[in-house]
């Protein structure tokens, strides 16, 4: 039989006005975007016409405040459970994959609402599993200072064992619901999970019967070195920020690597990483749109956004022209991201302001600005030279950025045979090609 050949996943990673810092300000992107349901309705319609495979929200759980968060559009924005929970309902087939954190949250909690949003959306949920990266969420939680970097993992870890294991409390055939004989559930069918560990203490079973998709899928993004062990372990996507083919092949065959010893094949876990895009019908124009949003970056706002990326750093005290100052290791926020930005400012000598402003449209990720051909060949590259499975995007405003790329970036892929013109399956798991989740207790 002849194998349907291998084609890219494509994510939507939706961020209110946009990922650009500075987009709420232009004047195609409606500011109040981040609490304007028609506005997600039309951007969850304009990649489900186009196929994506799935939207991606990410979270904090915690206001961004002070001065130079009240010139940032980052400060108010929907819950992503109960937005994808809406968004449900006006799709059919694209995933939603949800950020949820387990540094500031209860398993049972977690496990239960997605759970729910699998049923809801006919097993389209996925869970983006994070260790929290804003210190800013502890003191929302009854903490002064935020858990730290290992901790974290740990808690993480046991996190995912219990949402799993609740998952999996019920066979999938537990509930009869058999008016005649009057049995709503065989009790012989149901696992109470009785975990006890370090972190946590949770009886269970789970208040819901088991999901369309037997779990959502589990997404995971941290890219240390104790985060690749755990999604080696857990994950079946992960989306990681990459600045160049070579380091994105590193990564790809590092942790494609780290599978086979937990007993996974290579095709059991999908490598996304994130991709910003601009795209113009010439490279001119393209550079001329990104520009229009460059303009509008402050200094001071894009180093504001540089140090809460590089693991929750004050940076105003620094001259904005001088270098980027030696750091110590993060121990609050993302070590691979803290890694990747000290290693931009090194290669390309970029003073602090000049860092700031580099990154303000795409944080970091790998950023392409050109043309459908131009961009179209770099995806196709990353995807054949062993970099991807496929790319969560970014696009610098919405809901335009979004249109363009189904519009101008999403034919160029399907008539390469890149990118698949209908959806394969009705589950997130069907259409991503990983398979349902066996029952660990049945
Ligand atoms: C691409 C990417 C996106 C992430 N998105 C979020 C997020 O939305 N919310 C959050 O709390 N943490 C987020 N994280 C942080 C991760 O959850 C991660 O567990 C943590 O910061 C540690 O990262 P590290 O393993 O790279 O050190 C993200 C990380 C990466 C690499």
């Amino acid at each position: 039989m002849s194998q349907a050949p291998r084609q890219l996943k494509l994510g939507a990673f939706l961020m209110a006005t946009g990922h650009h810092v500075a987009a709420w300000r232009h004047p195609d992107v409606p500011a109040n975007a981040g609490l304007d349901f028609k506005h997600y309705k039309h951007l969850a319609q304009v990649a489900e016409r186009a196929r994506f495979d799935t939207l991606f929200v990410a979270d904090s759980v915690a206001a961004a405040t002070g001065d130079i968060a009240s010139r940032m559009a980052r400060s108010d924005h929907f819950e992503p459970l109960t937005l994808l929970s809406a968004l449900s309902a006006v799709t059919e087939h694209i995933g939603l994959i949800s950020t949820v954190t387990t540094s500031y949250n209860e398993p049972y909690h977690v496990a239960r609402k997605f759970a729910s949003l699998d049923h809801l959306s006919g097993g389209r949920a996925g869970w983006n599993l994070v260790t929290s990266d804003a210190a800013a969420e502890a003191q929302n939680f009854g903490r002064d200072e935020h858990i730290g970097h290992a901790e974290r993992y740990s808690r993480a870890r046991e996190f995912h064992r219990v949402v799993t294991g609740l998952w999996d409390s019920w066979a999938d055939d537990a509930f009869t619901r058999d008016k005649a004989s009057g049995q709503y559930y065989d009790p012989a069918k149901l696992h109470v999970l009785n975990h006890s560990g370090d972190h946590f203490k949770v009886k269970g079973p789970l208040n819901v019967a088991r999901s369309p998709q037997g779990r959502p899928v589990i997404v995971q993004a941290g890219s240390s070195e104790t985060g690749r062990e755990l999604a080696a372990q857990t994950a079946e996507v992960v989306f990681t920020a990459q600045t160049s083919l070579a380091n994105a092949q590193a990564f790809y065959s590092d942790l494609k690597g780290r599978l086979a010893k937990f007993g996974r094949t290579p095709d059991s876990l999908k490598i996304m990483p994130g991709v910003f895009v601009v795209v113009g019908e010439t490279e001119a124009l393209a550079r001329q749109k990104f520009e229009a949003f460059q303009a509008l970056v402050e200094p001071e706002v894009g180093v504001a956004l540089l140090g809460r990326m590089l693991g929750n750093f004050d940076l105003s005290g620094y001259p904005l022209n001088g270098p980027l100052p030696e750091l110590p290791l993060t121990d609050s926020g993302q070590q691979s991201r803290q890694k990747l930005l000290t290693e931009l400012a090194g290669r390309e000598n970029l003073s602090l302001a000049e860092l700031g402003r580099k990154i303000a449209g795409g944080r970091g990720h790998y950023s392409l600005i050109g043309t459908p051909v131009q961009i179209a060949d770099q995806l196709q590259e990353w995807f054949e030279q062993g970099a991807a499975d496929g790319f969560n995007v970014l696009v610098p405003h919405l809901p335009g950025g979004l249109e363009d790329f189904a519009d101008y970036i999403v034919p160029e892929l399907q008539r390469r045979g890149l990118f698949r013109t209908e959806y394969e399956g009705s589950t997130l798991r069907e259409n991503l090609g990983l398979e349902k989740s066996a029952n660990q207790f049945v």
